[in-house]
């Protein structure tokens, strides 16, 4: 399980992929998720309109560092020509992957039918598919959720339509867009995909957190590869921990001597790559998804938080008696993420 996974021309190295993350996937987040190996990262999504229009926020989304092959882009949008525009960009940008959003469910995304507008009108995701893939030589995946509510599940049938209109892969999230992140992932609807589908390659998604939910969700659902997406902020290490579970290796164990190192990787390129204001909100965030894995370590938390500048966060964590904390069992951090 641990081999190589094709998705046409592109031979990713494993079969544990970074999902996108708006608001979060951005190049310092990646850069630390490539040290670990998954076998690709998606950067954030971006709206094909606003690619087409060279909107230069949009562009900065898709940054990447050539290390980071291979790397994904996935667009966003229901218009299938503008669709074809969009991704002739992400291609000429050198992306290896490009993934089609329908599953976003935030109400000014759907509102025009995109993202998981689009669940509610699959022949539609057929044609942006088709269009996508007659449009550009690297592999085109779909991403969708299992159905926009309860009464309305169909990601059987999108399945096959996607099939149908070429793309290699299609990321199933087990959840409803009428459910949004509440509740578990239902797995039963990604091994119905995996039914469905004939040539399309399954990727299950939805509450991998760690090397054992992975491990259960490939077994599960007889997916082809899973994409990890809430599991990866703080611990950018978990494809290295689901690879060496897959190779029937012992986990590594994580001290807090390597949370305190990740941390200051992780804000060191957070500077390196934004301006000192917005560089000390990043921190504060991406702090908190760390922390929240250790105990003891509140009012180092708070410190961040109220911290003036991103030089005192340094010598807040260079401070920091790192020895008198420890990482939190499990389910200390579930009650923390409830
Ligand atoms: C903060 C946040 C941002 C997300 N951004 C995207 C995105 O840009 N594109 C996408 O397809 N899914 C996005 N998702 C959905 C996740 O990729 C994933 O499908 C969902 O969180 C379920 O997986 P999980 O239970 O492992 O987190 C986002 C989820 C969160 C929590």
């Amino acid at each position: 399980m641990k081999d190589r996974f094709s998705l046409g021309a592109a031979q990713l190295p494993n079969k544990v992929l970074y999902a996108p993350l708006a608001g979060c996937s951005d190049l310092p987040f990646r850069s630390m998720s490539c040290r670990y190996r998954p076998g690709i990262v998606y950067c954030e999504m971006v709206k094909i309109d606003a690619l087409v229009r060279n909107d230069p926020h949009t562009y900065r989304l898709l940054d990447y560092e050539p290390g980071m092959h291979p790397i994904g882009a996935q667009i966003c949008g229901s218009k299938p020509r503008m669709a074809a525009s969009a991704a002739r960009i992400v291609e000429d940008l050198g992306f290896d992957v490009i993934d089609f959003n329908c599953g976003c469910p935030v109400d000014k995304v759907t509102k025009d039918g995109s993202g998981s507008g689009m669940l509610k009108n699959p022949e539609l995701i057929g044609e942006v598919l088709s269009a996508v893939t007659a449009a550009i030589t690297i592999p085109v995946t779909v991403k969708i959720r299992a159905g926009w509510d309860e009464k309305s599940i169909n990601c059987e049938e999108i399945t096959r339509i996607a099939e149908r209109a070429g793309a290699k892969a299609i990321a199933v999230h087990g959840r409803t867009r009428e459910q949004g992140y509440k509740g578990p992932a239902n797995w039963d609807y990604i091994r119905s995909s995996k039914k469905a589908a004939n040539k399309i390659l399954v990727i299950g998604n939805g509450d991998i957190f760690d090397a054992e939910s992975a491990l259960r969700m490939f077994s599960y659902t007889n997916c082809d590869a899973v994409l990890v997406s809430r599991g990866t902020m703080g611990q950018p290490w978990i494809a290295e921990d689901i690879l060496r579970s897959l190779s029937g290796q012992e986990p590594m164990e994580r001290t807090m001597q390597d949370m305190k190192r990740a941390l200051l990787e992780h804000f060191d390129a957070i500077i390196r790559y934004q301006a000192e204001k917005q560089a000390l909100l990043d921190m504060r965030r991406v702090g908190c998804w760390y922390l929240r894995r250790c105990e003891g370590v509140k009012n180092l938390r708070m410190e961040i938080n109220r911290a003036a500048s991103t030089s005192s966060v340094f010598d807040l964590i260079d401070q920091f008696s790192w020895e008198s904390t420890q990482m939190a069992s499990d389910s200390a951090f579930a009650a923390s993420e409830s």
